[in-house]
């Protein structure tokens, strides 16, 4: 088990570009992934992409079971993405909380397409692609986002939706 630290919000890295992954079935790329599981199950995430523990390459994981950080949340499958595409279905979009293991203890609200399609590859280069909506639509962005060195701040519409857990939820903390 090795967890692992997470820059935060301000590090250079989390604002640039990754690059993409060109070798699968690597043992460096199972240890990577084996480390970003442990390091979002430490933290209580519900994903992680490779730029938040400075690791510069084009994958995110993401699983959402029972998480005390979204008590209320819809499930959305352990997965593994690697070089990601994403396209919205259509025109409508949906403002929802986030938080994001960067910025801890903050939220903000980002409206973002309820309904994509999202392809990639899994840890063995084999190609995948899913339909999805609602939580399952804005986790897969978001981490991705990570990617393209973007993060849910810089989407904030409305910056009086973005504050501290405790502020914005008291009770639920
Ligand atoms: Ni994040």
């Amino acid at each position: 088990m090795a967890v692992r630290e997470i820059l935060k919000m301000g590090n250079p890295l989390l604002y640039q570009r990754s690059e993409e992954i060109t070798e699968f079935d690597a043992p460096e790329l199972r240890a990577l992934i084996k480390d970003m599981f442990d390091t979002m199950a430490e933290n209580e995430g519900a994903g992680l992409a490779a730029p938040q523990i400075g690791v510069m390459q084009r994958l995110v994981i993401f699983s959402v079971e029972s998480n005390p950080r979204y008590p209320d949340a819809e499930t959305v499958p352990r997965t593994i993405l690697i070089n990601p595409e994403i396209e919205a279905l259509d025109d409508e979009r949906e403002a929802g909380w986030e938080g994001c293991l960067s910025i801890p203890g903050m939220r903000g609200v980002v409206s973002r397409p309820s309904h994509i399609r999202y392809s990639g590859y899994n840890e063995h280069g084999e190609k995948f692609s899913r339909e999805v909506s609602g939580f399952h639509a804005r986790v897969v962005q978001h981490e991705c986002d990570h990617l393209d060195g973007v993060l849910y701040p810089m989407r904030i519409q409305d910056i009086r939706q973005f504050g501290y857990e405790t502020a914005l939820f008291p009770d639920e903390v």
